[in-house]
Parts: C-alpha cells; sequence; structure tokens
C-alpha cells in the first residue's frame, strides 16, 4: 500500500485529514481541486463552474484522476463528486491504492458547510440532501475501508483510518 485516497462528500473532511494522515505515513498530501484549478486556468472552482459548466469541470477532474496514477507515497484528497467516474477510482486507486470514505452525517455536513460560496452544488439544502442520498452507496461501493466521522476529532479521524488500512493489509497478506 503506497497511496491513500480520500473519498466522502462536501464537508467531510477529506481536506483537513488528507495532511494529517499524511504525516502519519511519511507521505505526501495531493489536493485534486486545486490541480484542477491549476489544470484549468481559472482562479477557482466556482469560476470553472461558470465557464465550462459542470462537464467540463468533470472532465479536468478525470484528467487530473488519470495524472495520478503513478503517484506513490501519497494521501489524495478528492472532490466530493470523484466517484461519479468509475474510471476516476481505477485511475486513483491503480498501483494498490486503498480508498477510504470518510463518512459524515447529512446534519452534520450542513452545519459545516456555511461557505456555499466556494461550492456550486451545494447552493441549495434539498438539493444537496438528494445529491448525498445518490452518492451514499457509490462511496460505500468503492470504499476499502469506511470510518465515520460524527463526533470525532481529527486526530481521531486520523487513527481510526491508519488502524482500518493495517488491518486491510495485513489481511492481504496473509
Ligand atoms: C464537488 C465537490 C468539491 C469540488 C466541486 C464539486 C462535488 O470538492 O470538487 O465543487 O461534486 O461534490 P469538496 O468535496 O472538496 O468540497
Amino acid at each position: 500500500m503506497n497511496k491513500v485516497v480520500l473519498i466522502g462528500f462536501m464537508g467531510s473532511g477529506k481536506s483537513s485529514i488528507a495532511p494529517l494522515l499524511a504525516e502519519s505515513l511519511g507521505y505526501r498530501s495531493i489536493e485534486m481541486d486545486e490541480q484542477i484549478i491549476e489544470a484549468s486556468g481559472f482562479p477557482n472552482i466556482p469560476a470553472i463552474f461558470s465557464a465550462l459548466g459542470e462537464p467540463g469541470f468533470r472532465e479536468l477532474e478525470a484528467r487530473v484522476a488519470r495524472s495520478l496514477r503513478d503517484a506513490s507515497s501519497v494521501v489524495i484528497s478528492t472532490g466530493g463528486g470523484v466517484i461519479g467516474r468509475a474510471s476516476n477510482i481505477a485511475d486513483l486507486a491503480h498501483g494498490g491504492g486503498k480508498t477510504v470514505f470518510l463518512h459524515t452525517s447529512f446534519p452534520v455536513l450542513r452545519e459545516r458547510i456555511k461557505d456555499i460560496h466556494t461550492r456550486p452544488l451545494f447552493k441549495n439544502q434539498e438539493q444537496a440532501l438528494a445529491l448525498y442520498e445518490e452518492r451514499l452507496p457509490l462511496y460505500s461501493r468503492y470504499a476499502d475501508v469506511s470510518v465515520t466521522t460524527d463526533g470525532k476529532t481529527p486526530a481521531q479521524v486520523r487513527d481510526a483510518i491508519l488502524t482500518q488500512i493495517r488491518n486491510v493489509s495485513s489481511g492481504e497478506n496473509s
């Protein structure tokens, strides 16, 4: 195991957990949204959505996922919609990566996402809830391990991930 891929809905803590986990593993932390912004030439995610629409954003996201196929010793923080294409997960987990689903309940996410301006897909709470329910089965399907985050500090989430990925990795070797 030389790659950890964090998946989960907007606000589940992927971006805060990735550097913590990377530090414990001696890996580098990569933020996909930042790489998408860099690849786009636009200043931020809302600008990408307004210029190219969601389809344009998804193309860039897939391109960045492909560019990370052979990355190693990395923890990758993905955007919440990365599970929309199976090929993204295949690319990101390529070479023995482990996918970790950060499972946060909707009420906690809603509380956390105050700054709706940076998240074009969290403008309307009803639509966000529908999207959350639609995506939950996909996160579970693609997860090698799942960690619930409600009521946990970032350090506790990191520790739960470390325990679980060690368990799945030792199961593979035995
Ligand atoms: C998205 C989540 C965002 C970002 C974009 C689309 C989504 O990332 O990639 O706004 O479809 O859920 P975060 O999950 O880091 O907020």
